[in-house]
């Protein structure tokens, strides 16, 4: 686990533009936090690294928004706070085969509906700015982690 104190929204997109540098090829990225936490701070700082241009639509009420890649594929945003249950991600039909990057804000409602995450980025709020916990998934994501934050890495896993 990877601990990093984000004092402004400044540093925040700077850890999601660093993110989008040192992606793997596929990635799956799990975004916990309360509302107002940064999720979609960092999922529009990683899109915009990709080099998407023009409005990065909150996916609140349509699940979903999808960006072509210039590499091929496409990065996927998602927004699950407004499911009521994992079936209804099941039910649009979603198939990610093409899918080289996923954003999933809200994972915890689409439990058994999503692929498993690579990389788990916890955010909280501490005085005027919020903490960023990456816990790696799989690997990649832990080689990923290491890449993003260089010189933060904590020994030990949890
Ligand atoms: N490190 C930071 N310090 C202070 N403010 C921040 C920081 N990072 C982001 N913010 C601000 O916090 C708010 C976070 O909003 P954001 O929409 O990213 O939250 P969210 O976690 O996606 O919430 P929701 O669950 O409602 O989708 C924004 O106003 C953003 O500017
Ligand atoms: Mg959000």
């Amino acid at each position: 686990m990877t601990e990093l104190w984000l004092p402004d929204v400044d540093a925040t997109d700077a850890l999601g533009a660093r993110l989008a540098l040192t992606r793997p090829a596929q990635a799956v990225v799990h975004l916990h936090g309360d509302l107002g936490a940064g999720k979609s701070t960092i999922a529009r700082a990683l899109l915009r690294a990709l080099g998407v241009q023009g409005a990065i639509r909150s996916p609140t009420y349509t699940l979903v928004e999808r960006y072509p890649l210039a590499e091929g594929g496409e990065a996927w945003h998602l927004d699950l706070y407004r499911i009521a249950d994992p079936g209804e991600l099941e039910f649009l039909g979603l198939d990610g085969a093409e899918v080289r990057l996923w954003l999933v804000e809200w994972p915890e409602r689409g439990v058994g509906a999503l692929p498993a995450p690579d990389l788990t980025i916890e955010l909280s709020m501490r005085g005027p700015g919020r903490i960023a916990r990456l816990h790696p998934g799989s690997s990649a994501g832990e080689a990923w982690a290491g890449r993003a934050t260089p010189g933060h890495e904590v020994a030990g896993h949890s």
